[in-house]
């Protein structure tokens, strides 16, 4: 049985991860600082608590398990915050990355699948967005993935680790059936803050802005469930383990989402109301982004399963039956 470190694995896409792993016959090690993780998140994994930054904490996993490959999603990830705070994302983000090859390095372990992101393309030069375009992120959010991606090569050169990293687009949707979900503080998303306003815990859904170049006015985005994406991170793996190359690849639907069709299918999914009202455009959106996905299909062989209509199905689930997330904060 093949053993997986997940870090980052008590987060959102992280234990959706977990889950899929365990699911698929994996012996599966989760590492979590619990800054934005949960520990009701990991149901069946252990869980060492710690930051990737600290190597005595690493040494200490990979000596005490014979971790076969890792995944690492352990990240600050929100762009506004980024902004305004950019060397905690520099070091969180690089030097956690700088951190966790380095004990891969020391262990012998060869393998890394990497949690990237849409972001590091910015202002897109055409949809949909195809890995060979221009990458210049417009936040230090996406300009610290893009340094790891980068690091990701040359240690791939230097040290022979291979890795598959992954750029998102828009992760939505939850595994209900296993009580995991979305589940931030604050929430920025989309997806889930317009279900709190379908639950009442908020007044309404604010529509940043309707002016934008787009049929309905309003952005457009990809949105992919996070099941699938947990089903990609498994294929990029195995692509891994079978000697496949080292690259980059995105991982979305290829079919864009204005936010009014997102509120508009969340009212007839949800069957509630949901008011909606027009605010201003939030600094930073770029209109549209709208992954070309075939790459990950011809490599991967990666396709996604689920559309929009599960997507919102299953946060509806989880979110209706958890109104406080996993109710583990003050
Ligand atoms: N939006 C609203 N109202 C809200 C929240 C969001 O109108 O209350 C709009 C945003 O303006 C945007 C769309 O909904 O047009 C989606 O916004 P999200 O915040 O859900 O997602 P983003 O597209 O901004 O961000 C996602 C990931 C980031 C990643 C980025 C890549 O969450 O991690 O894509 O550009 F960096």
């Amino acid at each position: 049985m093949k053993t997986i470190l997940v870090a980052g694995g008590a987060g959102y896409i992280g234990s959706h991860m977990v889950v899929h792993l365990i699911e698929n016959g994996y012996n599966v090690i989760v590492a979590d600082n619990l800054s934005t993780g949960h520990r009701a998140a990991v149901k069946d994994a252990p869980l060492y608590v710690g930051d990737i930054r600290d190597a005595a904490f690493l040494d200490r996993i990979f000596s005490e398990n014979s971790i076969d490959g890792v995944i690492n999603f352990a990240a600050c990830s929100l762009v506004g915050e980024s902004v305004k705070k950019p060397l905690k994302y520099y070091a969180n983000n690089v030097m956690g990355s700088v951190s966790m090859l380095d004990a891969m390095r020391r262990h012998g372990v060869d393998k890394i699948v990497f949690s990237s992101t849409a972001a590091t393309y910015g202002e897109p030069e055409k949809q949909p967005i195809e890995e060979g375009d221009r990458t210049e992120p417009t936040n230090p959010y996406g300009a610290t993935k893009l340094a790891i991606e980068e690091m990701l090569k040359w240690s791939s050169e230097a040290y022979g680790i291979r890795y598959a990293a992954l750029r998102y687009f828009n992760a939505a949707g939850a595994a209900p059936e296993h009580g995991i979900g979305e589940d931030h503080a604050p929430e920025t998303h989309l997806i889930p803050i317009v279900l709190q306003a379908a639950l009442g815990k908020r007044s309404h859904i604010g529509i940043f802005g309707q002016d934008y170049p787009t049929p309905d006015g309003t952005c457009i985005r990809d949105y992919i469930h996070v099941k699938d994406l947990a089903r990609a991170h498994h294929l990029a793996l195995e692509h891994l383990e079978n000697g496949g190359e080292s690259g980059v690849f995105n991982l979305g639907s290829g079919t864009g989402y204005s936010v009014k069709e997102i509120v508009d299918s969340a009212r007839r999914i949800t069957g509630r109301p949901i008011p909606a009202k027009i605010e201003p455009r939030r600094p930073g959106d770029p209109s549209t982004l709208i992954a070309a996905n075939k790459k990950a299909e011809a490599v991967l062989g990666f396709k996604p399963q689920y559309d929009l209509d599960v997507i919102l199905a299953d946060a509806w689930a989880w979110h209706s039956g958890h109104p406080d997330g996993f109710g583990d904060r003050a």
